[in-house]
């Protein structure tokens, strides 16, 4: 039995002929950011895969046809899912872990390096023309080797930007609800206290899921309890920062710099950070390769087929 499938995003080429090779998937593009206007076209349907921006909301879920029995996030992040109201209706969610582990962590070295290396003044003098060849004193950066690197979420991405970060010469610290086992460790160094954490870091990697006891985690209390000069990345959600006072330890150079792949409100984000010279910005690509794209449809896929047959996938959350 093939699987009717309603696929609520816009996908690569070969991302879609890998899911209609084994689904039977249609694609409903345009409704990508209005699942209320989905939920009335997809009764008959088995699944569904959605993506970012549309927020799945409990009157969303309240308002799927009966058919529907997984709703299929084409991300790892979960933060736009009403989770318990989708355990309430007994529905099943799938995400995309694991799959884009290594490409998340190899963006992450991208913006520890964008920032430690004032990359976004770099690359405006010589696009702009104004480089006068090399001098001594041109825009000196900050090395990694030898400095700390504080990670904020040791799940699996934050454990392999961690590793990435080794092959730097960084020492590794984190903060996380529970400490991890000493082969997951690594040689980095549990602090359960947030205050010891912050205040012997070099540079801090926002790499944590968005919660409600994560929600504007960087803010100005604690920034306070940063050194001077050091550094943040963040490629979790934008709302772990708090933007007002992100901008102002920037502005005023209580922080060195800033690397960041995801923005509260994306992509209308807070227009300050355009202006901020030390502020290394990607447009949320932390994932974005092919390879990884193809992966994250072929794990949903397999989930799908697995919760069908009456099994638990590994990607079921
Ligand atoms: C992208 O941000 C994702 O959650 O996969």
């Amino acid at each position: 039995m093939t699987l009717k499938v309603a696929v609520a995003a816009v996908l690569p080429e070969s991302v879609q002929q890998l899911l209609s090779r084994q689904l039977e998937a249609t694609f409903f593009p345009e409704l990508v950011g209005s699942p209320d206007k989905l939920v009335e076209c997809i009764d008959g349907y088995d699944a569904v895969i959605i993506s970012l921006p549309a927020q799945i909301t409990d009157s969303v879920m309240a308002r799927l046809p009966e058919s529907v029995k997984i709703v299929a996030t084409y991300s790892v992040g979960l933060d736009h899912i009403d989770l318990s109201a989708a355990q309430a209706r007994g529905l099943v969610v799938l995400n995309t872990p694991d799959v884009l582990t290594d490409a998340v962590a190899d963006t992450t070295l991208l913006l520890m390096l964008g920032a430690a290396r004032r990359v976004t003044e770099s690359i405006a003098l010589i696009r702009e023309r104004r480089w006068e060849g090399w001098r001594p004193t041109q825009l000196l950066g900050s090395s990694l080797t030898n400095k700390t690197l504080g990670v904020l979420g040791m799940g699996r991405i934050g454990q392999a930007i961690a590793d990435r970060a080794r092959a730097f010469g960084m020492q590794i610290s984190y903060h996380n609800r529970s400490r991890l086992s000493e082969d997951k460790e690594q040689g980095a160094k549990y602090f359960a206290d947030k205050e010891a954490f912050l205040n012997q870091l070099d540079m801090l990697v926002l790499a944590c899921g968005l919660t409600e006891q994560t929600r504007g985690w960087l803010n100005r209390q604690t920034i306070a309890m940063m050194k001077d000069s050091a550094m943040v990345v963040n490629i979790g959600r934008g709302d772990l920062i708090d933007d007002e006072s992100l901008i102002e330890a920037l502005s005023s150079n209580q922080l060195r710099a800033a690397g960041l792949d995801v923005f509260s409100n994306e992509p209308d984000i807070n227009p300050a950070y355009y202006d901020l010279p030390n502020v290394f910005m990607l447009p949320h690509i932390g994932s974005s390769t092919i390879e990884t794209r193809e992966q994250m449809a072929q794990i949903l896929v397999d989930g799908i087929v697995q919760v069908s047959n009456g099994q638990r996938p590994v990607n079921q959350v």
